[in-house]
């Protein structure tokens, strides 16, 4: 074929074998032979087609089968996908249900836009695909976004819409940041007041006139009840929610809700749950009550969020309070812990041994490599990417989160042009350009780099329709990044696949930037492409 079909992430390869096309009609069924594992896809596949979806192919039918093959498995792995577009039928077969999804995003998008809203009548009188042959598989098995809840609250139903777009470009973790300074967003059920005081705020600093506070409350946060069904609902789509429970610092609104887990005799100690952007000196204290408190939060957490990584945050602790409080130097002093850092280190082991125990995997922050990594701890490098080169070469997985790339806080354009976003300029063929593998790891290493994430963080993302503004594209180029082979990406190639994309993402509501220079065609053609 002379151009890549329109697809983001592009596959691994995709061939067009002529004939005549597949026509997707009124009496299109989506079968899946009767594979339990496959029900919800195909189910979610029918519904955006608007056709029907059956256990068996009804004989002459006009089909779109879905399988699982476990002979694709050990080539494609889980996740990936062989997808076949003849006259006479769809196949999608995946190594594993994972693969068949994204076989199915893959399908959604070799359809126009309009099949968003309109499902097969978007073509008046039905639509086609051409036939060819699409072989696909992710390049990493992370493939991340995380969600700031905390310093911005969003109901359930954005954090789904959330999820939706996730989908649609094949990425599949969610890191959900609950917890922070500025608010507690998890029912916690042992201790009502992280949410009936945590997760308020009685003020927040006002975007563009700080550091003038804007006098309205701020709050909210998700029932065990709701965290079950965005759990649920995620993985419908084969995202994982990774909870993040910041610790040992960014722990102000549980403090404020329960002061006896701080530092109580650190002069001037006063937690409360904060209405501005800054990093606070609450961090928790090393004593029995804490620890108490802090493993009953993980055990109700670890019940609700089947994830195997659960992050713990672990940045930007500060050292002050555990310096200042004479009950916590007495225990750093009988602990022979030299200092505030490696007492961090010491929260930091102490909850690797609980997770492990309770047959789950700590991620932190790349602080927590600071007093030495706890033995199975996997790390996510966010201030700089030599933090990972570090640890991937110590033989522990990493995910590459850097502020210099997936930081979309961080402004795309100028400041003039962004009104208040972080001022960095993370421009949309920067974050295309970024390789999760640093050229300075040596090959052995490759395999701890388990991919890479774009960071929502919301201090100035009050709404869903912000946040939405500032993940994409980004988000979209982030995706190719870890999901298409290296020899595939291709930044013009990219630009020419964008606007089909965000014609669908116009169709679906969610409101990303118009990247600058695009050559948005004036209207997308109600025409099959590939
Ligand atoms: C971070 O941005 N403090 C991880």
């Amino acid at each position: 074929m002379s151009q890549t079909p329109r697809i983001i992430p592009i596959p691994v390869s995709c061939r067009l074998t002529g004939g005549a096309p597949f026509p997707l009609t009124a009496h299109t069924v989506v079968a899946t032979g009767g594979e339990a594992s496959l029900r919800g896809v195909a189910g979610q596949l029918a519904k955006l087609l608007g056709v029907a979806a059956a256990e068996s192919a009804p004989a002459g039918g006009n089909l779109i089968a879905l399988r699982v093959d476990p002979a694709l498995t050990a080539k494609l792995g889980a996740e990936g996908y062989l997808l076949t577009v003849t006259a006479g039928g769809v196949s999608i077969r995946g190594g594993g249900a994972a693969g068949v999804f994204y076989g199915t995003q893959t399908l959604r998008q070799l359809l126009p836009p309009d099949l968003e809203r309109f499902g097969w009548r978007a073509g008046g009188g039905g639509l086609t695909v051409a036939a060819l042959e699409i072989e696909d598989r992710p390049r990493f098995s992370w493939r991340g976004s995380l969600l700031d809840v905390s310093r911005h609250f969003s109901p359930v139903a954005e954090v789904k819409q959330y999820l939706d777009t996730l989908a649609l470009h094949k990425l599949n973790v969610l890191q959900w940041h609950l917890v922070d300074d500025q608010g507690w967003r998890i029912e916690i059920q042992q201790y009502p007041k992280l949410t009936s005081v945590g997760a308020w705020r009685d003020s927040t600093v006002r975007v563009g006139d700080e550091p003038n506070l804007d006098d309205i409350p701020h709050g909210g946060f998700y029932t065990q009840e709701e965290i079950r069904e965005v759990v649920a609902y995620a993985a419908e789509r084969f995202i994982t929610v990774v909870p993040e429970i910041e610790l040992p610092g960014h722990s102000s609104a549980a403090l404020a809700a329960y002061p006896q887990f701080g530092n109580t005799d650190a002069p001037g100690y006063a937690p409360k749950v904060q209405s501005r952007w800054a990093i606070f000196p609450e961090t928790y204290a090393p004593k029995p009550e804490t620890l108490a408190f802090l493993d009953h939060v993980f055990t109700e957490v670890l019940a609700l969020f089947p994830s195997k990584f659960v992050h713990i945050g672990g940045d930007e602790a500060m050292k002050d309070q555990w310096e200042a409080s004479p009950t916590t130097r007495a225990f750093m002093q009988a602990n022979q812990l030299q200092d505030g850092h490696e007492l961090q280190s010491w929260f930091i082991r102490r909850t690797e041994n609980f997770l492990t125990q309770h047959g789950r995997r700590l991620i932190g922050w790349d602080e927590i490599q600071e007093g030495g990594l706890a033995p199975g701890a996997a790390m996510m490098a966010w201030r700089d990417v030599k933090w990972a080169i570090e640890a991937a070469r110590l033989g522990h997985d990493v995910v590459m989160a850097p502020t210099s790339h997936t930081y979309f806080d961080y402004s795309e354009g100028t400041a003039e042009e962004e009104g208040g976003a972080i001022g960095a300029q993370t421009g949309l063929e920067k974050v295309y350009a970024f390789d999760p593998i640093p050229a300075e790891l040596e090959p052995a290493h490759h395999g701890r780099v388990l991919g890479a994430q774009g960071q929502l963080w919301r201090e100035r993302m009050p709404s869903l329709p912000v946040v939405e503004h500032r993940a994409f594209p980004r988000l979209s180029a982030l995706a190719e990044v870890v999901w298409s082979p290296v020899a595939r990406k291709d930044y013009a190639d990219f630009r020419r696949r964008l606007p089909w994309l965000l014609a669908r993402l116009d169709r679906l509501g969610v409101n990303y930037r118009r990247p600058r220079q695009a050559t948005l065609p004036a209207a997308i053609p109600m025409v099959p492409h590939a």
